[in-house]
C-alpha cells in the first residue's frame, strides 16, 4: 500500500490509518510531500509502519522509487489530499515523488480531500476533482464539520481514518463479486405519530440491515440504505436515506426499486398506525381510553408493480415459535425469492444483539445457519443471493 501524505493540518490523523493498515498486515510505504513534513514528523509514520518514509524523487540510490512503488502497490491512497496536490494530479504533473507514483501506478487510487471550505468550493477545485473522478480515482469525502481553528464548520474536513479504511477495503476488490450490482436495503423500525410528541414504533435496532448494506458495498455493489430511526450509526459507503413512517418508506422504496437488482427488505415496518394522529400534545386529562389504529401500507405489496423485471426480492420474517409456515406463506404471498426467518424469542438472535441465527427459506429449500455475527449472516446471505442474479450483458 502506498499512503501519500500531503501538506494539510489533517496529516496528523492519518498516522492512525498507517497504524491500522500495518496492524491488518499491510506493507505500508508512506510517501510524504515536502509540505507534509511541516505538519507531521516522518518518524511517527516510520514507528507505526516499520518502514522508511520516502519523499525525494531526486535522491541518489532512489532513482526508480516512483516506478517501483507504483508497480508494487495494490492501492495508492492520498490522505489528506490538499487542493494543490489535487490540482497537480488533475493536470498529470510528476514534479514530486507522490505525484509521479500516482501517474505511474495502475492500482486503484483513492484521494481524500482536506482543505478550507472556500478552497474546496472553488470551481477550479471542483473541476479538478471531477477530472480525477473521470480518470477512475475514488474520491473519499471531504466530510462536513469543524475546520482548522477559527475557520468554523463546513465541507472540507478530511474523512475519518476508519471511513478511509473501509473505502480501501472496497478498492482492493478482493471480494468484488457484487461489483456493478444495484442493491437497495431497508432497515430499522418505522415510527408513526400518536401526537406531536408520542410515537408508535418497535424495537428493531437496524443492525441486520446495516450489516447487509455494509457487506454488499464492500463487495462492490452500489448500495442505497433506506432506514427508519435506527440505534446504530450508518455504515460509511452506502448512500443513505433516512425515513420516518411506513408511508415514507413505501415512497422511498417505490422510487428506488425500479433500478435495483436486489431489494433486501430488512426493515421492521409498522403494520398499524394511529388512525387519527393529533396535532399538538394529548393532555392526560383529555386522553381517550383507547387508541384507534389503522393498517399501515405493506411496503412490499405497494411497491411490487415498480420492481425491475428479474429483480430479486428478499424478505425477512421475525417470528415467535417455529414460524416456518408463516414465513413460507409470506414468501408466496409477497412474491419473494427468499425469506430470512429469525426468532424473536431466542437468545443471541433478534433485537439489540450483534448475533443472529437465521433460516434462509426459498420455495424449495430451507437453509438453517448456525448462530453467528450479523456481519457473517450478511455475507452468507449475499453468497446465497449472488447466484440468483441474472448475468448482465
Ligand atoms: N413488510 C413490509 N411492510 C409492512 C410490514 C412488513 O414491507 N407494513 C415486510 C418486511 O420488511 C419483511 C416482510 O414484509 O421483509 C415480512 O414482515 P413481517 O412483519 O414478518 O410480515 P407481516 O406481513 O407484517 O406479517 P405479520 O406481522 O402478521 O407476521
Amino acid at each position: 500500500m502506498v499512503l501519500g501524505i500531503t501538506g494539510g493540518i489533517a496529516a496528523y490523523k492519518f498516522v492512525q490509518l498507517a497504524r491500522d493498515l500495518a496492524r491488518f498486515g499491510a506493507v505500508v510505504d508512506v510517501v510524504m510531500t515536502r509540505a507534509a513534513r511541516e505538519f507531521v514528523g516522518a518518524i511517527s509514520f516510520e514507528a507505526v509502519t516499520g518502514r522508511p518514509v520516502l519523499s525525494d524523487i531526486l535522491a541518489e540510490g532512489h532513482a526508480l522509487d516512483h516506478i517501483r512503488l507504483a508497480r508494487e502497490a495494490d492501492a495508492v491512497c492520498i490522505a489528506p489530499a490538499t487542493a494543490d496536490f489535487i490540482a497537480r494530479a488533475a493536470s498529470g504533473r510528476s514534479d514530486d515523488l507522490l505525484a509521479a507514483i500516482v501517474l505511474a501506478t495502475r492500482a486503484p487510487v483513492l484521494v481524500c480531500p482536506a482543505m478550507n471550505d472556500l478552497m474546496w468550493s472553488h470551481s477550479q477545485t471542483q473541476a479538478n476533482v471531477e477530472h480525477l473522478r473521470a480518470l477512475g480515482y475514488t474520491i473519499v469525502g471531504p466530510a462536513t464539520g469543524p475546520l482548522a481553528f477559527g475557520e468554523g464548520s463546513g465541507p472540507g474536513r478530511a474523512e475519518e481514518p476508519d471511513t478511509v479504511l473501509e473505502h480501501l477495503g472496497r478498492a482492493l476488490g478482493t471480494e468484488a463479486d457484487w461489483r456493478g450490482r444495484r442493491v437497495v436495503v431497508t432497515a430499522g423500525p418505522t415510527r408513526e405519530a400518536v401526537d406531536s410528541v408520542r410515537v408508535l414504533s418497535n424495537r428493531s435496532s437496524g443492525r441486520m440491515g446495516y450489516a447487509i448494506a455494509a457487506a454488499a458495498w464492500r463487495r462492490g455493489a452500489d448500495v442505497l440504505l433506506i432506514s427508519g430511526p435506527a440505534q446504530v450509526a450508518p455504515p460509511p459507503g452506502p448512500a443513505f436515506q433516512r425515513v420516518e413512517t411506513a408511508d415514507d418508506m413505501a415512497a422511498a422504496v417505490g422510487d428506488a426499486v425500479g433500478s435495483a437488482d436486489v431489494l433486501f427488505m430488512a426493515a421492521a415496518v409498522a403494520d398499524f398506525r394511529p388512525a387519527q394522529p393529533v396535532a399538538g400534545k394529548i393532555r392526560k386529562g383529555d386522553s381517550p381510553d383507547t387508541l384507534l389504529l389503522e393498517h399501515a401500507p405493506d411496503v412490499l405489496r405497494v411497491t411490487r408493480e415498480r420492481r425491475r423485471t428479474g429483480a430479486r426480492i428478499i424478505g425477512f420474517a421475525l417470528e415467535t415459535g417455529d414460524g416456518r409456515d408463516n414465513a413460507r406463506e409470506k414468501l408466496r404471498s409477497k412474491g419473494l425469492d427468499l425469506i430470512v426467518l429469525n426468532h424473536a424469542d431466542e437468545d443471541g438472535a433478534g433485537f439489540d444483539v450483534d448475533t443472529n441465527r437465521v433460516t434462509i427459506i426459498s420455495s424449495d429449500s430451507d437453509d438453517e445457519l448456525p448462530l453467528m455475527s450479523k456481519d457473517d449472516v450478511a455475507d452468507a446471505l449475499l453468497d446465497r443471493v449472488r447466484p440468483l442474479l441474472a448475468e448482465r450483458v
